[in-house]
């Protein structure tokens, strides 16, 4: 729970989360294209305005990762198989918070079966809850390095946490928490604008880990 957790070990997330984003975002140019959102200006992003990103070529399947408040964030275009997986009871009763109780999310919308406005398209910050690392997409089925149980999801390599393709953390994962789902609504059909609701709202939110 995140109110259990010593203001202390919350600071030090916090700072290797910083840390370890710059260094993921630098490794993470090889494996996942990043995209240049369209607007507002690099500095105004820097400053953490919210950013619109084109979804109108994302494949089922395909992964893409933003920039936003200085930290990555995915977009996913998730297949009808992959959206099957996440209703699959057997993975259910694995999970540490299915239901999105903590506050990991940005409110109502969101607090579903596939934590996302529209099931299909998946948007998440990209930093493990545990130590602040950057999680690696993974939607291969049992491949031989995650076992014969895995359906794909988010692997983070600094220790071993598993996430589903909602990012919804796996027991037996050092990770306590549900990975961050930020603001964002469609300005269109194509469009999506991750930073804010609509009419500017919540641009100031925050999960219970950052
Ligand atoms: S930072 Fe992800 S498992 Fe430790």
């Amino acid at each position: 729970m995140a109110a259990d957790i010593p203001e202390n070990l919350q600071r030090r997330r916090f700072l290797t989360a910083a840390t370890t984003v710059v260094g993921g975002v630098i490794a993470g140019l090889t494996v996942v294209p990043f995209v240049r959102s369209m607007e507002p200006s690099v500095a105004a992003q820097a400053a953490g305005a919210p950013i619109d990103v084109d979804v109108s070529k994302l494949e089922p399947g395909q992964l893409i990762t933003v920039m936003w408040r200085s930290r990555p964030v995915w977009v996913l275009h998730r297949s009808e198989a992959q959206l099957k997986t996440l209703k699959d009871p057997k993975l259910i009763e694995t999970l540490k918070d299915p239901d999105s109780k903590e506050p990991q999310q940005f409110g109502p919308p969101v607090v579903n079966w596939h934590r996302s406005l529209k099931p299909e398209l998946f948007v998440a910050v990209a930093i493990c809850t545990h130590l602040g690392c950057i999680p690696t997409y993974r939607p291969q089925i049992a491949p031989p390095d995650l076992g014969p149980s895995w359906v794909g999801g988010f692997f983070c390599p600094c220790h071993g946490s598993r996430y589903d393709l909602a990012a919804r953390v796996i027991d037996g994962s050092p990770a306590p928490l549900n990975i961050p789902v930020p603001p964002y609504h469609y300005r269109s059909e194509t469009v999506i604008r991750v930073g804010s609701l609509k009419g500017g709202k919540d641009q100031n939110w925050q999960p219970a880990i950052w």
